[in-house]
This record gives structure tokens, C-alpha cells and sequence, in this order.
């Protein structure tokens, strides 16, 4: 089992102490499920965005990119088999009126250190979880659990089930037999189109971008002349009414999706299937993902997706345990002819070289942006003990963000705000401004040289510039600080821009 690198708790404060992420409509006491990037989050996002557009876009010939609009043809969700599969069950608790996922609800009895046996049920299924809902449960019961015989009898032993419609458990919030029967829900939006609220004006927000992939194929097919294999990308919002969002962004329910629709003949797809998961993961730890922290998780047959031949996913080990950061799909034909087949529109390829009409086949990268966001604050995160004079120590936070996905990517850091050095200082600003223009590049003079470097250091700045008296007096340099091993170098000021340029991957 690897490390989380840190609590969720401590990623949530920090996010919202530093303007990564704030909770949406937070005066109005927040907007459940809606997060809000502020102004060091929307650049983490746009850099993994971006990273993500280069690798798969620009740097593929066999790929387009594509910007579709979130409310489609109410048709294409029938077509998609969204509107009559795209449910999840749901119970409530008729006491505590909390809602739960039924499917996310483990009930059962297990043992307890005392010989006797408590009875329990927790919400969401991963194995920290349970335990952790189980001790409370043993708590309350004014018992301890033997931790291994609770793990064997808990998500393995015979009383350990999903909650289903003939159980009386408690509920995990309250500890009341007050749980309904499962119902199943819709997890699409619903909103209208005019002025009128009736059933032939209703549309859906979307709830992922890849149909409007799928319905613009032939589109993209005859204006590119585009050959298979080839692919089509988007990033976009996609919306899902989720019973029980939570884990802070993990699951919201409205987010980012980053996805593909890698189009080929059928009977290469398994081969593209297989090189599309290496393709996916080596994007991962390319940008500096520990690799022991992610791994690929194939599909047990029965959890495939109606639509899959087979279906993996990309899992990063979060704070809560392994979950999905991103799936990479083999979805055969499905989509096309289920198109096809509603829109009577034709669909198909012609294959010039057996002069027959296909339907290809389609392997689906499907991630989330705003997922991988916060895959990469955990994992970026840091704690140092690092001298602090008199023989003393301290914590140094550090989140060690490789250079593309750091939100700002260079500070200029006068060593005092002093009438001597802000001319200087603020020259070498503007040039590096002009120098490095796409990125985010900040000025601070307030507070201890110190406490500048720690906040930066505690949103990820890979460099910080230093300007103090000997620059403006004697050596017209400045001091270049490296945030992860600390160590400083002087550079020329002329030599700055091109120095930077290095050392951020950007230049050669
Ligand atoms: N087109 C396939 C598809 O949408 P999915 O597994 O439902 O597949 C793909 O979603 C990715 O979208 C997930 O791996 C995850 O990164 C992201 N995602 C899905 N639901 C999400 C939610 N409620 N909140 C945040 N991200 C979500």
C-alpha cells in the first residue's frame, strides 16, 4: 500500500488559504457539489489543461480537437442510453433525512474485542473507510474492534452486503433502522429551452463531453479529411445531479472532463486499447505523479459499462484510497450505430481500401480535469524540517509541482522594500513579464525575505529571483533560488530570461 502524501483536511485548507480552491456561493453558505478556482487554482487547471491539449493535440498527428456545446439534441441521450441507464440507487434515511448512495452502503455485523458483536453500516465502500466508520460504530456501542477480524468480517464475510431493499440497517449517520428502499434516479440535469416549461422544451446539460464527439464524426470525418485511425479531443464542462458528491472536488457535480474518442478499425482496437493505457499513465508520471501513487485497474466484468469490451481505470491513491482519476474505454461501436440508428443519419466510414462503409471502433480516454487537479496538489505536497537558527528546526511546507503544472511559475522578491533596490527590482519584473509572457510571474516586497520564500514555496514556485544591494551596487545579478533543494545561484541579469527558459523545460 503506498502513502498518502497528506490528509484531505489539510489540502482543503490549504487550497483555501492559498486561492487554489474555495467552496462555490460560500456567502450564501455554499452551493453543495460546485467548487470555485480561484486565482492560483484556475492556473493549476489551465496548465493541466494545457499539458494535456499539447500532448494529445498538437503533438499528434492523428488527432483534432473539438469544442462542442453542452446542451445537445435531447435525442443524443436516448441515442447514448443515458436517459434510460444513467440512474444510481438512493436511499434516505426517514430520521436524519441524510441521502446515501446504495451502492456506496456496506452493512453487517462484525466482532467486536470484547467477545460481543456490533452491528453497523458505513457509508461508501473503500477499506479505510469502513474501518474507520466501523470503530465509530464500536464506540458508540462503548466497545473497541479487533481490527483483524473486523477487516475479514466486514468486507469479506458473509453478513457484509450492500444495503438492499429487504435490509433493516442503521443508518450511518444517525444509527436509526430508518433507511427507505433503494429508488433509482437520474443523474441528469434537466433545464428548458424558451420561454415555456413543458416536456417537448426540455434539454439536459450534458453529462460528459464525449457525445459531442460522437455526433460530430462525420462533420469532422469529411472537413478534415481525416483517414483511421485518427482522433477527436475535447475538454469541457459536463454536469451530473450526484446523490452524495464529496471528497472535497473528487466528486462534484459540475466538473471538467478531458476526453478522446480514438476512432479505428475494428480489429486493431484491442492493440490501441493497450497503447492508449501506457499513453495515459506515462502523461501521468511524466508531469511528476509519484508512480507509486497511480496504477491501472481493469474492469471486473461485471462492473463494464453497458457501452465497454473492456474498460480500465487509471487509479490515483487518494487520501481516501484508490479511486478513479481517468478511464480508458474500449466502446466498440456502440456509440456510432446507437447514433446511427436514432438520427438515421449515416455514420459510417468508407474504407478506401476495401471500398466497404464501416463503423469503426472507438477506444475512450475519458479524464477529469478537475480530478487530476487535485491529484496533483496531494501529491505535489510537502513537509520539510529545515533549520531555523540556534539549532532549532521547522516545518517547511512545499508543494513540489513539476514546472508545467505550477500555477506561478517565477517570483521576484526585492530583499527589502527599499528605494535602492525597487527600480531594479521592478526592471527585472517587467523583463521577465516580457520574457517568459505565458506564464504567471509574481512581485512580492511585503513582509521578511523569509516568509516570502516559505509562501512560495507553499504554492509551488519553482524559482524565485532575489534583487539586494549588491546587485544595484556592484554585479548588476540576482540571486536565483531553486525551491525544492534550496539552494541559490547568482545569475546575470541579462542572462536571466534564457536562464529561465532552461530551467523550466521550455528551451532546450
Ligand atoms: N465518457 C465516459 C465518461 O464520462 P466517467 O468514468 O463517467 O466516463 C470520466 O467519467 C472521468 O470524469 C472520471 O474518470 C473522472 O475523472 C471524471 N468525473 C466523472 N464524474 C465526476 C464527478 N462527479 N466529479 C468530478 N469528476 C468526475
Amino acid at each position: 500500500m503506498p502513502e498518502a502524501s497528506v490528509s484531505m483536511d489539510k489540502i482543503v485548507s490549504l487550497a483555501k488559504r492559498r486561492g487554489f480552491i474555495f467552496q462555490s456561493s460560500e456567502v450564501y453558505g455554499g452551493q453543495g457539489g460546485a467548487w470555485d478556482y480561484g486565482p492560483l487554482g484556475v492556473e493549476l487547471k489551465n496548465n493541466l489543461k494545457r499539458a494535456w491539449w499539447r500532448a494529445n493535440v498538437l503533438q499528434r498527428p492523428d488527432m483534432v480537437g473539438l469544442d462542442a456545446a453542452i446542451l445537445m439534441h435531447p435525442r443524443t441521450w436516448e441515442a447514448s442510453g443515458h436517459v434510460g441507464h444513467f440512474t444510481d440507487p438512493m436511499i434516505d434515511c426517514r430520521s436524519c433525512k441524510h441521502r446515501f448512495r446504495a451502492d456506496h452502503l456496506v452493512s453487517g455485523v462484525a466482532p467486536t474485542a470484547k467477545g460481543g458483536t456490533v452491528r453497523f453500516s458505513v457509508d461508501r465502500g473503500t477499506e479505510a473507510q469502513v474501518l474507520e466508520g466501523l470503530r465509530a460504530a464500536a464506540k458508540k456501542a462503548g466497545s473497541s474492534i479487533d481490527e483483524a477480524e473486523v477487516r475479514v468480517a466486514a468486507l469479506h464475510g458473509p453478513d457484509a452486503h450492500l444495503v438492499g431493499p429487504s435490509t433493516n440497517a442503521p443508518c450511518p449517520t444517525c444509527g436509526e433502522v430508518a433507511l427507505t428502499e433503494p429508488r433509482m434516479f437520474n443523474l441528469m440535469f434537466k433545464t428548458f429551452v424558451g420561454p415555456v416549461e413543458e416536456a417537448a422544451a426540455q434539454v439536459y446539460l450534458r453529462p460528459e463531453t464525449a457525445q459531442g464527439i460522437f455526433v460530430n464524426f462525420a462533420n469532422v470525418v469529411t472537413s478534415m479529411r481525416r483517414k483511421l485511425p485518427f482522433g477527436i479531443a475535447q475538454i469541457g464542462k459536463a454536469f451530473r445531479n450526484e446523490i452524495t458528491p464529496g471528497n472535497f472536488t473528487f466528486r462534484s457535480r459540475e466538473f471538467e472532463q478531458m476526453e478522446i474518442e480514438f476512432f479505428c478499425k475494428p480489429g486493431t482496437d484491442d492493440e490501441w486499447h493497450q497503447r492508449w493505457m501506457a499513453d495515459r499513465m506515462a502523461w501521468y508520471t511524466n508531469l511528476g505523479i509519484d508512480p507509486s501513487r497511480l496504477r491501472l485497474r481493469p474492469h471486473d466484468p461485471d462492473e463494464l459499462a453497458h457501452y465497454a469490451k473492456g474498460t480500465s481505470d487509471i487509479e490515483y491513491f487518494f487520501p481516501m484510497g484508490w479511486s478513479e482519476l481517468e478511464g480508458v474505454a474500449n466502446r466498440t461501436d456502440y456509440d456510432l450505430k446507437q447514433h446511427i440508428e436514432f438520427s438515421g443519419q449515416s455514420l459510417t466510414y468508407f474504407d478506401d481500401e476495401t471500398s466497404e462503409h464501416i463503423v469503426p471502433y472507438v477506444i475512450e480516454p475519458s479524464a477529469g480535469a478537475d480530478r487530476a487537479a487535485l491529484a496533483f496538489l496531494l501529491d505535489a505536497y510537502h513537509e520539510e524540517e529545515v533549520p531555523a537558527g540556534e539549532g532549532k528546526t521547522e516545518t517547511r511546507v512545499v508543494l513540489k509541482f513539476h514546472p508545467d503544472v505550477a500555477p506561478v511559475k517565477v517570483a521576484v522578491l526585492p530583499l527589502s522594500r527599499n528605494e535602492k533596490l525597487t527600480p531594479t527590482a521592478q526592471a527585472v519584473y517587467a523583463s521577465l513579464l516580457k520574457g517568459l509572457r505565458d506564464c504567471v510571474v509574481q512581485y512580492d516586497d511585503s513582509q521578511s525575505i523569509g516568509r516570502r520564500y516559505r509562501r512560495q514555496d507553499e504554492i509551488g514556485t519553482p524559482y524565485c529571483v532575489t534583487v539586494d544591494f549588491e546587485t544595484v551596487e556592484s554585479d548588476q545579478a540576482v540571486t536565483l533560488r531553486d525551491r525544492d533543494s534550496m539552494t541559490q545561484e547568482r545569475v546575470a541579469i541579462a542572462d536571466l530570461v534564457p536562464a529561465l527558459r532552461q530551467k523550466l523545460g521550455w528551451d532546450g
